[in-house]
């Protein structure tokens, strides 16, 4: 009787839990959606109003709701990435591949951004033995693309993003993304993957970020039974581990 009571306390209390993450969810989903949307409203209002009429202003307005619709739509991209995995809708295709390869790849794909801020991609001295990992490519793609992605946004001009690989322990390989950036402080640390978590909302805004990468991140790392976590130091740099499953390949 009382292993069924504390049973039920339990439920209750994993409801009540849901019910609160609901509530905060939808509270900052429409403050999300209210930001850019009231933007959008203000400059076609004002564009109506008269302003279409004065060159010195009319493009400019033009294009600062275009920013606007853009990141609406990033936003929305990501609410449907996140509720695919969340419904548990999204299915994981694993084959084997090289980590690195993959890596190079994303490297490569954010270059522009890279340069734009000065900062070197690398892959660490003594992790460019090729590991072989058995996991859904694309998925693991965009887990590294979010993960240097930020180490760029929150890296600093002139600093470096280097990517390692270990082989854990014959099972698992590990893969760490560090930068040289702003770092996080000790307290953000646990938070940092929650939805629309954000260390300082208005830097994240202001390069265009929707709160959610690491959010869908951990997902999919999650959705292979793997596991992430984060060290930082404000001011020094973060570094981003995430275990992989080894393919059989390393074993031969
Ligand atoms: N490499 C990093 N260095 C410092 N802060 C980071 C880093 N990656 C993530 N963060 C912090 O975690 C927050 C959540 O990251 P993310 O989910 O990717 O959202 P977004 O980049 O859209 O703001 C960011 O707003 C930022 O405050
Ligand atoms: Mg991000």
């Amino acid at each position: 009787m009382e292993k069924w009571a504390s049973q039920k306390k339990e439920e209750l209390e994993n409801l009540r839990r849901n019910e609160a993450f609901r509530k905060e969810f939808l509270l900052n989903l429409s403050h999300e959606l209210k930001t850019p949307i009231f933007a959008v409203q203000g400059y076609i209002h004002t564009l109506l109003d008269g302003a279409i009429d004065d060159p010195a202003v009319n493009k400019v307005f033009l294009k600062n709701a275009t920013k606007n619709i853009d990141r609406l739509c990033r936003l929305i991209d990501d609410l449907d990435e996140i509720s695919k995995l969340e419904s548990g809708e999204m299915t994981i295709n694993k084959e084997q591949f090289v980590i690195q390869d993959l890596i190079r790849d994303v490297f490569d794909t954010l270059s522009i951004k890279a340069k734009q801020k000065d900062i070197k991609f690398s892959i660490k001295k003594g992790c460019e033995a090729p590991v072989h990992v058995y996991a859904d490519k694309e998925k693991i793609r965009q887990v590294l693309i979010n993960l240097i992605e930020n180490s760029v946004k929150y890296g600093k001009p002139d600093g470096q993003t280097i990517a390692s690989v270990y082989n854990m322990d014959g099972k698992r390989a590990l893969v760490e993304i560090s930068d040289t950036g702003i770092g996080m402080a000790e307290e953000h640390l646990p938070r940092v993957f929650e939805r629309f978590y954000r260390t300082d909302r208005a830097r994240s805004r202001d390069i265009g970020g929707t709160g959610l990468g690491l959010a869908i991140v951990k997902h999919i790392v999650e959705a292979h039974d793997q596991t992430i976590n984060v060290r930082s130091k404000v001011e020094v740099g973060s570094t981003f581990g995430f275990t992989l499953e080894l393919g059989r390949e390393n074993l031969l």
